[in-house]
């Protein structure tokens, strides 16, 4: 099992580059028994695209260029084939879960790591709205800092008792002797984990040691501090990769911690700094279902925050547009040109959509794969249009397809035609709909791989793989085909009950 998975991730995993200065370590082997799914958790969705997907684009576009090593154990296939193979991104296996820090430990084995230069950067792979900004804006702090390690914080706003991150701890103004601590006041000396902080005795405070001085905390304070580790760090690699073996596994979870490199860092004369996000939703993990939904919500509002004041949005709670679809919008919009696209409540876009010019979407349409549509066009409430990556549905200018419609696959409609409500039509690869300009197809009528000339009237009618063709011998302005219905299969099946 552990050999055949090892095959897949290297067949999947390319070149690490040692002379590329930043290199990511994004973690995504923990399994999240809290989330209650069969899928893991690296693989929810957070606005279409799943979290360990999304970290991953964060990076790579974030820190411009760079070597991604993901860290792959529980559901390893699955979430290595979901990221895909990339470019200068190596899938790495924790066959066991033994901490954030042994996931690390795993990552750096993956490359030559004891002669890389560069910088380390450490992400989760359930920080589902990371955004390139931050991580610019956490690459460019630990530049400027100059400091050896750093950690990314968040400040907690809930109640101390739903608080169950890692907290920071800083050296206080004055050490246990009461002497100013000067300088190091405010540094940061050590992150303790909140089941660490939970395992200790109320009544004995606990001493930490930074430059020579002792500080003093008690139990109720560690619990009330509330900067939190968000768990995302930056290392200079020479120090990382000669610390990271020391790690133990002394702790209340028995896990070897990441996070006991800040102390180490620390005891080795070396310099941590910290830096927070002005946005702190950036920093949001998830462990459970609900908070997977708060963050599918900040996404949403996001969106449409971008979008309001170029498209009309019926409901700012119900709709969903891909993020390329969106992109595809902002860009028309800098162009200056003006959209005029009407999206009712709960309606869906997905990935590979081309809108247009006054494209109006009515309530609760679906619409999935590359589907071109045309100026003008108007799709009536509960209509579905979807293809394969392979196919393409294209809708031609003044097109109005009306309520409840199935539309699927290889299929184009001319110009100025209509397809009234319950109408239902596939297009394969093999045989395609091709539906001219001008066609109007009435109620309950079922299209499949036909060639339909263009200003023809359908109406109730059954039609597979036929041509119809504009007669130009009658003298009748439109040729009309109605209940037109192929012969009857299987008869001898039926009877009457009476
Ligand atoms: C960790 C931090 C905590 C921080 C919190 C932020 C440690 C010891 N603690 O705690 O200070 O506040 O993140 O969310 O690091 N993972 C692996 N392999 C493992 C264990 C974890 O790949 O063996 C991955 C998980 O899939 C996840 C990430 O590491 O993406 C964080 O692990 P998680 O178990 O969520 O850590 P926390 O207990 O939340
Ligand atoms: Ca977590």
């Amino acid at each position: 099992m552990t050999q055949e998975t090892t095959i897949i991730l290297n067949k999947l995993s390319t070149d690490f580059s040692p002379s590329i200065n930043d290199t990511a370590i994004i973690l995504a082997a923990g399994h999240g028994k809290r989330i209650k799914s069969q899928t893991s958790k690296m693989l929810h969705e957070i606005w279409g695209i799943p979290t360990v997907e999304r970290v991953y684009n964060a990076c790579k576009s974030g820190l411009d260029n760079s070597n991604i090593i993901v860290v792959v154990g529980i559901k390893a296939e699955e979430v290595a084939t979901t990221v895909g193979a990339r470019d200068k991104t190596i899938f790495a296996l924790q066959a066991e879960q033994n901490g954030t820090g042994h996931a690390v430990q795993m990552g750096l084995n993956s490359f030559d790591s004891k002669n890389y230069n560069g910088t380390v950067y450490v992400f989760p792979g359930d920080m589902g709205l990371i955004d390139s900004d931050t991580v610019k804006m956490f690459k460019n702090s630990f530049h400027n800092s100059h400091a050896d390690m750093m950690v990314l914080t968040g400040i907690f706003e809930g109640d101390d008792a739903d608080n169950s991150y890692g907290r920071i701890i800083r050296v206080k103004g004055q050490d246990i002797n009461g002497e100013i601590s000067g300088e190091d006041e405010r540094k940061v000396i050590e992150i303790m984990e909140h089941k660490d902080i939970q395992a200790l005795n109320p009544d004995v405070p606990y001493v930490m040691k930074f430059n020579g001085k002792e500080y003093s905390y008690s139990k109720e304070e560690l619990i009330k501090n509330r900067e939190f580790n968000s768990g995302v760090y930056a290392f200079k690699n020479e120090f990382l990769s000669k610390l990271v073996d020391e790690i133990t596994s002394n702790n209340a979870q028995g896990e070897i911690y990441i996070t006991d490199l800040i102390s180490i860092f620390n005891k080795n004369g070396l310099t941590v700094d910290a830096v927070s996000p002005d946005k702190q939703y950036v920093i949001m993990g998830f462990n459970n279902k609900s908070v997977l939904k708060e963050m599918e919500a900040i996404a949403r509002k996001n969106h449409y925050e971008n979008l309001k004041d170029i498209i009309l949005i019926e409901d700012p709670d119900d709709f969903f547009i891909h993020e390329d679809v969106i992109a595809q919008i902002l860009e028309m919009d800098i162009k200056g040109v003006p959209l005029d696209i009407k999206i009712g409540k709960g309606v869906h876009i997905g990935r590979g959509a081309i809108l247009n010019y006054n494209l109006t979407l009515m309530k609760n349409v679906k619409i999935d794969g590359n589907i071109i549509f045309g100026k003008d066009v108007v799709i009536w409430e509960n209509a579905h249009l979807s293809c394969y990556e392979n196919q393409k549905l294209e809708i031609g200018n003044k097109v109005e397809v009306l309520w409840g419609d199935i539309i699927k696959g290889n299929i184009k409609i001319g110009d100025n035609s209509r397809i009234e409500s319950s109408v239902n039509m596939t297009g394969s690869d093999d045989f395609p709909v091709v539906i001219g300009e001008n066609v109007t197809i009435k109620g309950t009528s079922y299209i499949f791989g036909s060639r339909i000339d263009e200003g023809m009237f359908i109406e109730h009618s059954v039609l597979i793989k036929k041509k119809l063709e504009k007669l130009t011998s009658a003298n009748k302005t439109i040729n009309e085909v109605k209940f037109y219905l192929p012969m009857p299969e299987g008869v001898d099946t039926i009877s009457s009950l009476e």
